[in-house]
């Protein structure tokens, strides 16, 4: 199977990870990812911030329900919506929805995991990311190594999601 497809299907998310580093260019290259996304009008509106000290990493823990997953990552994006940047809420959000599947996708491609967090529109997360004026939280995603290989995760049959007219 062409290599992009068997991705979309052997992606799973990682909740658990080895205590190994991400190194810098492999957060440059899912960096990339997520740049390189559809955007309504290309307004791009994602930014994104990357907590890894040990010291923001830590503190972000505690400001999440999964605190493990977050305390155990190595490194952990967040990402925000930039209001002055984008035009639309709806399309501004389909928008991220697509820089983060390409990003849990460049991790997997790299050999790494991730999970995509719903953590969002969190002040204090925002306070301690130092997000802008106008930025707002739209999710979190811790990054490593995989500790573990899930791979039960079900989807629904195309018949029951689909339509032919
Ligand atoms: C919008 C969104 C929010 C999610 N939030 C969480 C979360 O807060 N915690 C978590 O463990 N997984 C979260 N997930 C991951 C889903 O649980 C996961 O993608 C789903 O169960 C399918 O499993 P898979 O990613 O392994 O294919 C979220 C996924 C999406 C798309």
């Amino acid at each position: 199977m062409n290599e992009i497809l068997q991705a979309l299907v052997k992606r799973r998310s990682i909740r658990r990870f080895t205590s190994e580093k991400v190194t810098r260019e492999q957060i440059e290259t899912i960096l990339e990812a997520g740049r390189f996304a559809p955007s309504g009008k290309n307004s791009q509106p994602w930014r994104f911030i990357v907590v890894e000290s040990d010291e923001r990493r830590a503190e972000l823990a505690k400001l999440v329900p999964q605190k493990g997953m977050v305390a155990a990552a190595p490194v952990t994006l967040a990402v925000l919506l930039d209001h002055d940047a984008g035009y639309d809420e709806l399309k501004d959000a389909q928008g991220i929805g697509a820089a983060i599947e390409n990003i849990l996708l460049a991790v997997h491609a790299l050999g790494l995991g991730a999970c995509w967090m719903g953590v969002a529109r969190d002040e204090a997360i925002e306070t301690l990311v130092e997000a802008r004026e106008g930025e707002e939280l739209m999710a979190i995603i811790p990054i490593g190594h995989p500790a573990e290989s899930p791979t039960g995760s079900p989807r629904r049959p195309l018949p029951e999601i689909v339509r032919f007219i």
